[in-house]
């Protein structure tokens, strides 16, 4: 099979960024309520013994870290608990917090038990982190006036709040950060039911006249992700106007579908690269990450965070000691005949 050269005309349905024309349909779209949100079970338990309890003693929730790729609902999350509680939710990110006064002017704005989501966390720097370690513990603001000899420290008291942290990349997480949130949740793929689910209700805020054989197959190529089958219901509902005078059903779904060069296990022209490439190119790997994406023409950090972890979901690809490595399964859903090696591979020791 040919190898795909650099960039492709095509459009990334992937792209994790939030794409200008989307933001519009994100607010109509994203759940405001808990019993609204989809899937992600222990989670939502957990969260609702937080929140009652919170709200039982009147004092805010407690931090939370929610954790996991790109689209699977750490930003709905964080607005549904705000939301939950009756408080005010302040939204800011690791990178656009760049100086100490920057996190002191946010901090000293809230009102008690006010939210403050962090996205981004792991990019936020190591001084900015520390401004929120006491902020965190006993709701208070170190500041130091002055300088040189005569500086000191003044500690001003904050409203309690509830922090909430969300990341794609918790290995980057230092651990003294961690252990001040008092509950961190992994959001997991979504089943193709629960996609579904997501579909159905969102063609009717959207009007979209879609059949269950049709929702069936968006949910089952959207890779376990609610952004993606959202994108892919918007997508589906276009070309459905274009072309069939809004109906969307069989016909139109998989015509879509193929024209966006989406699969039918969801996998795009991207991924497909990834994995065409370690085969092709580097006999199946192991082959470090650095050299993966240098040979696909994406970032390491897109592969991290977007590819990735679906191929790892899928048994496409595994994570040895010596980089990356395809296993027979990719070889067969490429329809390449798999070398012995890559058998073999299968039994070497696997970093999670
Ligand atoms: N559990 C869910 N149930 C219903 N819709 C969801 C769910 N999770 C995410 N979504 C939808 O997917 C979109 C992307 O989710 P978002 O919270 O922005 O993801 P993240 O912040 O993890 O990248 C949201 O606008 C929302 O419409
Ligand atoms: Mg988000």
């Amino acid at each position: 099979m040919e190898i795909i050269p650099e960039q492709q005309a095509t459009e990334h349905i992937l792209a994790p960024e939030l794409k200008a024309e989307e933001g519009r349909f994100d607010n109509v779209l994203r759940p405001k309520k808990l019993e609204d949100f989809v899937g992600q079970q222990k989670i939502r338990e957990n969260l609702n013994i937080f929140i009652e309890a919170a709200g039982k003693r009147r004092e805010p929730v407690e931090h939370v870290l929610l954790y996991g790729p790109p689209g699977l609902g750490k930003t709905t999350l964080a607005h549904i608990i705000a939301n939950e509680v009756g408080a005010n939710i302040r939204t800011t990110s690791g990178p656009a917090l760049e100086r100490v006064g920057d996190i002191a002017a946010i901090l000293t704005n809230l009102e008690p038990n006010d939210v403050l989501f962090v996205d981004e966390i792991h990019r936020m720097n190591k001084i900015i982190e520390e401004v929120l370690y006491p902020a965190m513990e006993e709701f208070a603001l170190d500041i130091v006036i002055g300088k040189g000899p005569s500086a000191r420290t003044v500690r001003l008291d904050l409203p309690p709040f509830t922090l909430i942290g969300a990341t794609t990349r918790l290995s980057l997480i230092s651990s003294p950060l961690r252990d001040r949130f008092g509950a961190t949740h992994k959001l997991n793929f979504y089943s193709a039911d629960e996609l579904a689910t997501i579909i159905k209700r969102n063609a009717k805020i959207l009007g979209a006249d879609i059949d269950d054989h049709s929702t069936d197959l968006v949910a089952s190529r959207a890779r376990g992700t609610p952004r993606i089958a959202n994108r892919l219901l918007k997508r589906v509902r276009d070309f459905a106007e274009v072309k069939a005078a809004g109906r969307i059903d069989n016909q139109v779904t998989t015509a879509a579908l193929k024209m966006l060069e989406i699969d039918e296990l969801g996998l795009d022209q991207a991924d497909r690269v990834i994995i065409e490439t370690i085969i092709n190119k580097f006999g199946g790997g192991p082959v470090g990450l650095q050299t993966l994406a240098a040979a696909t023409s994406e970032e390491t950090e897109t592969i991290e965070t977007v590819h990735e972890p679906f191929l790892i979901q899928l048994g496409f690809i595994k994570r040895t000691p010596r980089g990356r490595q395809a296993t027979p399964r990719a070889y067969e859903h490429l329809g390449l005949p798999c070398p012995e090696q890559a058998g073999v591979a299968d039994k070497q020791m696997i970093i999670a």
